[in-house]
């Protein structure tokens, strides 16, 4: 583990040249290819009980999310290669995804099954085993259904810790983010953004005048094999605090990880990226053993079309507020940077040096290939207790961090009536 602490040793800004490198996403760049060597969440489960085709965009591709009737997801071309009609508008049979302009079906590995005419007036030419769809793999884990765009063999799904917990009720939340996923990924790695756009400016929306709350007095960035750690020692707090002794996490390559969610920000294309958040609230005590039936997914406004500005109520929408304020694709040859980003300098170099090692032929950074180490991969967690054995109701209502999502979802505004429901009904709660 390489640990860093601060020292006045950073540069002034990025060449435009290297801007355009970490944050260009399509398949024939650099940062393309190292992307896709990972899978990413790009569904919830649960989207496909109500639909069964949905039209997805994922690195500058764009793509046709099913399911067919016997249950299992593809992800293929959304053009079908007879005439490049939109498969979005397909349908779905037993097996496959069939064009609703000709009929020609095509299953998940992206084999033509069928061409309807072609098959009765010239069966003896077999033109089906002649074409093919673009298809990758996808699969349902966490209630996500992710998809590898990759070369093969692909690496595993990380299985993280939290996904093998019981006793939660999790949620998944989306949110379109119109800019470059980069500038949304080095906010993973910027602990000092919470003291002035979390606490200080949530409470300047609130039309209080103060007090500030306490100051950042010290920071640490710490890579591990997963990601970068990053810890903090604010105003009131000792080396003793779980945020300064484990700390929160940047997750690689492209999340944040709190210990009770995970948020990722997912590439669509160069100027645009889907927020998906995987979120764990444990119930409390009296209500174990909890089993979740299902697990939601909703998806969050980021615009507030009345007053013509960014949503600014929650926590969240206050990051989509800073990474959409720095432009489209922020332009990096003018930035001043501090001390205080020394881990966004820590992630920028292990992307480039990861550049190198894709173009060795090695796999980049926290790829998880064996089944063994995959079983369940543990993360620093700063409330590991809280979250592994749980509180009684009456510690929760008395906890600062807990007692306020558990009647309400702080992070992202537009959480639906039903989701809430769901939610106060498995911690026992009246709605
Ligand atoms: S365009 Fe799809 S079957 Fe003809
Ligand atoms: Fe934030």
């Amino acid at each position: 583990m390489v640990a860093v602490e601060f020292r006045r040793k950073t540069k002034a800004m990025l060449e435009a040249s290297k801007n355009q490198l970490l944050t260009q996403v399509s398949g024939d760049t650099p940062m393309g290819a190292l992307l896709r060597r990972y899978w990413m969440p790009i569904a919830a489960v649960s989207e496909f009980e109500s639909e069964s085709v949905k039209a997805v965009r994922l690195m500058g591709e764009d793509l046709t999310l099913y399911r067919d009737r016997r249950g299992t997801f593809g992800l293929v071309d959304r053009r079908c290669p007879h005439r490049s009609a939109d498969l979005s508008y397909g349908f779905v049979e037993q097996c496959g995804l069939r064009c609703n302009y000709h009929g020609w079906l095509f299953d998940h590995d992206g084999r033509c099954l069928e061409q309807p005419y072609e098959d009765v007036a010239h069966p003896e030419a077999c033109f089906r085993d002649k074409v093919r769809i673009k298809a990758y793999p996808v699969q349902a884990q966490a209630g996500l259904l992710w998809a590898y765009l990759g070369p093969g063999p692909a690496p595993l799904i990380p299985n993280w810790e939290p996904f093998t917990w019981k006793n939660g009720f999790v949620q998944i939340v989306f949110a379109d983010v119109p800019c470059n996923w980069f500038q949304c990924q080095e906010n993973s790695v910027d602990p000092l953004h919470f003291e002035w756009m979390h606490m200080n400016w949530s409470t300047r929306l609130k039309d209080k005048g103060g007090p500030y709350s306490p100051r950042h007095l010290r920071l640490a960035f710490d890579e591990f094999e997963y990601g970068i750690v990053y810890r903090r020692i604010r105003e009131g707090m000792s080396e003793e605090d779980p945020l300064w002794r484990v700390g929160r996490v940047c997750l690689w390559p492209n999340a944040l990880f709190t210990g009770d969610h995970f948020e990722w920000r997912v590439p669509i294309d160069d100027q645009n990226t889907l927020s998906v958040t995987w979120c764990f609230n444990r119930v409390p005590k009296e209500r174990e053993p909890y089993v979740q039936e299902r697990i939601p997914g909703w998806r969050g406004p980021v615009f507030d079309a009345e007053t013509g500005r960014w949503i600014s109520s929650h926590v969240m929408n206050q990051d989509f507020v800073a990474w959409i304020g720095q432009g489209t694709i922020t332009d990096r040859t003018r930035e001043h940077l501090a001390t205080s980003d020394a881990g966004i300098i820590m992630m920028r170099q292990r992307f480039l040096k990861d550049l190198e090692a894709i173009a060795r032929g090695e796999d980049p950074k926290a790829t998880i290939r064996d089944s063994e180490v995959n079983r369940c991969v543990s993360l620093p967690i700063a409330e590991r207790k809280r979250l592994v054995e749980g509180m009684t109701l009456d510690e929760m209502l008395r906890h600062p961090m807990v007692a306020g999502q558990l009647s309400d979802y702080i992070f992202q505004t537009g959480q639906p009536p039903e989701v809430r429901k769901a939610c106060a009904e498995a911690m026992g709660l009246p709605l």
